[in-house]
């Protein structure tokens, strides 16, 4: 596994809310000249260095993949484009391709052109109503009952299969529900917990549409790119796992997340009124036992509850200040 180091990187679903907050990161540590974005989406949009390479890719077109990477002298991918688990279940088809066809796309063409390393991150969505619930173990009972969690354990099962059939560089961890204020969510069962933030800064007032008993594995944005990096780091001969992660933070119900703004905000007035959604949330699991990560790359988050809702209040208030909200 000992190819070349990390020189030139592509990032695929770059402009989604992950992405957007990946690429100053690695624009930072390796040179805008050595990041190609890529997304299915035309054009950068505004706060996007025009320093970078961009390129429109739909991930389902290989021989694009493979003209971009040769075209580049890509070495190293991060594979962020998916449909996620509230799209996927309003269009199974196009999850099943996307995510499926997309992430087969990027492992074959890694394969081929002997790229040194690919990240494919999977979700809490691999898990089902089967898996134990709390403090959910690493190696446990898959069964999902999404699309979007049936193409993230495939997707995990491939890229293993890569590791040990080719001898492909392949890792990645199972977010939860990831919360930000760079870019909105893109469909996802967990928007609620970005969107509740939104809301509350704006107008003071949220509809959630997931009851307020449900509690869900959450995760602030700078331990997700803390974990992306860290992982991506990590000396291979110390990994038992690759490409499915078990990484936890925090885990909170709606009722405590609306509680805990509400503190900051003491004029927010919030209900819940669950929708479809409501379903797929409790499909998954309330807390997540992460020590395989600890143990193997040495993941430790930085923020709980009360850190993230008080960074989050923080700048969005400040956003709206500026009149950027
Ligand atoms: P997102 O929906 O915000 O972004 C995905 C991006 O992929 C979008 O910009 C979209 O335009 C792009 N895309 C869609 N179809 C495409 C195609 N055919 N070809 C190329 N690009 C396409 O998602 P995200 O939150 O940034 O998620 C990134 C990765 O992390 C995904 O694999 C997702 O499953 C995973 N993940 C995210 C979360 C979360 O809470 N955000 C949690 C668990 C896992
Ligand atoms: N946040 C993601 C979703 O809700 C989990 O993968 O789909």
């Amino acid at each position: 596994m000992a190819k070349k180091e990390m020189k030139k990187i592509l990032i695929t679903g770059a402009l989604g809310q992950i992405g957007t907050a990946l690429l100053p990161v690695l624009i930072k540590k390796h040179g805008a000249a050595n990041v190609v974005a890529s997304d299915i989406k035309t054009g950068l949009p505004e706060n996007i260095s025009s320093a970078i390479h961009y390129e429109n890719l739909d991930v389902r077109d290989a021989t694009k993949l493979a003209e971009i990477i040769r075209q580049h002298q890509i070495d190293t991918i991060y594979h962020l484009a998916a449909i996620l688990s509230a799209s996927g279940e309003k269009n199974p088809q196009l999850a099943w391709e996307v995510n499926l066809r997309g992430t087969y796309n990027v492992l074959e063409v890694a394969r081929e052109m002997d790229i040194f390393r690919v990240f494919v991150p999977s979700s809490i969505a691999v898990f089902g109503p089967d898996t134990p619930k709390e403090n959910t173990p690493q190696d446990t009972i898959l069964r999902p009952r999404t699309m979007y969690g049936l193409t993230k354990v495939a997707g995990e099962l491939l890229g293993e299969y890569y590791v040990h059939r080719y001898g492909l560089d392949v890792r990645g961890c199972r977010y939860p529900g990831i919360i930000s204020y760079e870019a909105p969510p893109g469909g996802g069962t967990t928007d609620y917990a970005v969107e509740i933030f939104y809301e509350a800064v704006k107008h003071r007032q949220y509809t959630c549409f997931v009851s307020a008993e449900t509690r869900l594995p959450m995760m602030y944005m700078p331990d997700c790119l803390k974990a992306t990096i860290q992982l991506m780091e990590a000396d291979f001969s110390r990994l038992k796992h690759h490409t499915g992660f078990n990484i936890s933070a925090m885990s909170f119900s709606a009722g405590e997340l609306a509680t805990e703004i509400k503190k900051h905000l003491p004029d927010f007035k919030y209900s819940f009124q669950p929708d479809y959604r409501q379903k797929i949330a409790e499909s998954w699991p309330s807390s997540i036992d992460d020590s395989a990560a600890r143990e193997e790359w040495g993941w430790e988050p930085d923020y709980d509850l009360a850190a993230m809702t008080n960074d989050m209040i923080k700048v969005l208030t400040q956003r709206q200040q500026q009149g950027l909200l």
